[in-house]
């Protein structure tokens, strides 16, 4: 097929599957556009980039990708239009770790996104092509075949598909529009033959590309930390200031003379999974870094008042390699997170029900502090940073 469609992607807060309706429009709209060639890159004159030309479909083709759910996981609840292949898996690595992604060459997914920082990046912001900044701190890649609250750390993307199609027409990030990106991928005959393979054709799209790098992404499962290696596999153990940091993490706020049922604890749970698998319940928080927001967050996408500086949880896992910290890096350590629970944060309208100790403070000792510290390096999974699967393959 080489007639090209210009027509407008879904805007990212679109509901429900953003690409099935892409597609089905772009069927409605071959009557109408097929016969204009496709000259430049503005339909009209009009319409802004994201564009895309169609392939006829994206089914699957290829063997089918065995999805190990570690066996102490929930199910994880994958899109049903977009079935994981071994072959879609491993194209999607090569696209994630291509620089021909961005219009000078120059960065890759995996220049934000890389091992050593469990797949984020280690500055407070990352550099994109140009070497300007981004305005957020970049996100590690972790058990995202769980996140099904939205993706980015306002949740403007509803799939991980719709995510994909951001940063490679991001000005800051990658700076290629869908079009140009496409005609780059068809004129490698090494992506023809991986196109054919994960999809039946050589011939590629926007759609098929961000399918690709998404099952690649879901594939990113973290489940060997040395935490884990003691509460589910048993071949480690933990030590006793790493133990008392899981119960303190576990435990309820506030000493009990003072707030009732308060346990000294550090009060991580009530966020960052109290059953201790995904360290995350992926629900937008206002954890209470600012009584004024410079950047409102989920309420950016939601224009509610409720929302507010609130951003998703992060998980946990892997959370000593990807300093600095919070949307923003403001915190460069693990002690400084601490040190900013243990004051309780700073009021404002939307502050989180669960940071309850205002005024107060956890009142954390030295003692409790470090071993909450201590606790949190048991979440990293060497096995999961070091797994060449994940790894640039060029
Ligand atoms: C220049 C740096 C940069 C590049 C290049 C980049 N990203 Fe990101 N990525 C970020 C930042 C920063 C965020 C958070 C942005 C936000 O929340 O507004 C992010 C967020 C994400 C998320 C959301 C994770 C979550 O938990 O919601 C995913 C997935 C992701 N990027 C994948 C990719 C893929 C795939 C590519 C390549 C097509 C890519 N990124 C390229 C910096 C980058
Ligand atoms: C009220 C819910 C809530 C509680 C309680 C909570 N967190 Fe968080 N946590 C969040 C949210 C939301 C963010 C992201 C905030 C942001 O970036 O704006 C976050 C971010 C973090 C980060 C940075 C993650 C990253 O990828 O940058 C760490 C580390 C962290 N929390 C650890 C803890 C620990 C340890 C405790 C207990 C002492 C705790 N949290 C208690 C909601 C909570």
């Amino acid at each position: 097929m080489s007639d090209f469609f210009r027509i407008k992607l879904p805007t990212l807060r679109s509901r429900n599957s953003g690409l099935r309706w892409l597609a089905v429009f772009s069927l409605g709209l071959f009557a109408f556009v097929s016969c204009r060639p496709d000259d430049d890159g503005n339909s009209g004159g009009t319409a802004p980039s994201p564009e895309a030309r169609l392939c006829e479909s994206s089914d699957h083709a290829g063997t089918p990708y065995d999805f190990d759910v570690p066996f102490f996981f929930p199910q994880p609840q994958l899109p049903g239009d977009n079935p994981m292949t071994e072959e879609g898996v491993e194209l999607g690595r090569h696209l994630f770790w291509d620089k021909k992604l961005s219009r000078n060459n120059a960065v890759s997914c995996g220049s934000c996104h890389f091992p050593g920082a469990a797949f984020s990046d280690n500055a407070q912001f990352s550099t994109g092509l140009y070497g300007e900044q981004t305005d957020r701190n970049s996100m590690a890649l972790v058990n995202l075949a769980w996140v099904n609250t939205g993706f980015f750390w306002d949740g403007r993307a509803v799939t991980l598909e719709e995510q994909i199609l951001e940063p490679v027409e991001h000005p800051v990030e990658m700076d290629l529009t869908w079009r140009e990106a496409v005609e780059r991928l068809e004129e490698d005959p090494e992506y023809q033959d991986m196109y054919a393979a994960a999809f039946g054709s050589p011939c590629v799209d926007s759609v098929r590309t961000v399918k690709a790098i998404a099952q690649f992404i879901r594939t990113m499962v973290s489940h060997r930390s040395k935490f884990d290696k003691w509460r589910y596999y048993g071949e480690a153990m933990l030590s006793s200031a790493e133990f008392r940091g899981m119960e303190l993490f576990l435990a309820e706020g506030g000493e009990p003379d003072v707030i009732p049922g308060g346990q000294g604890g550090g009060d991580c749970f009530h966020c960052h999974g109290g059953d201790l698998v995904l360290f995350s319940d992926n629900i937008f928080r206002n954890n209470g870094l600012d009584s004024v927001f410079t950047d409102i967050g989920r309420a950016l996408v939601t224009g509610s008042e409720f929302d507010r500086g609130l951003f998703r949880t992060p998980t946990l896992r892997n959370i000593a390699l990807t300093a600095p910290y919070m949307h923003d890096g403001r915190f460069a350590t693990l002690e400084e997170v601490i040190d900013h629970y243990d004051m309780a944060g700073h009021p404002s309208p939307t502050i989180d029900p669960m940071m309850k100790l205002q005024g107060i403070g956890l009142q954390l000792s030295p003692q409790d502090k470090a071993d909450l510290v201590a606790f949190l390096h048991t979440l990293t999974d060497e096995e999961f940073v070091e797994n060449e699967a994940f790894h640039d393959p060029h």
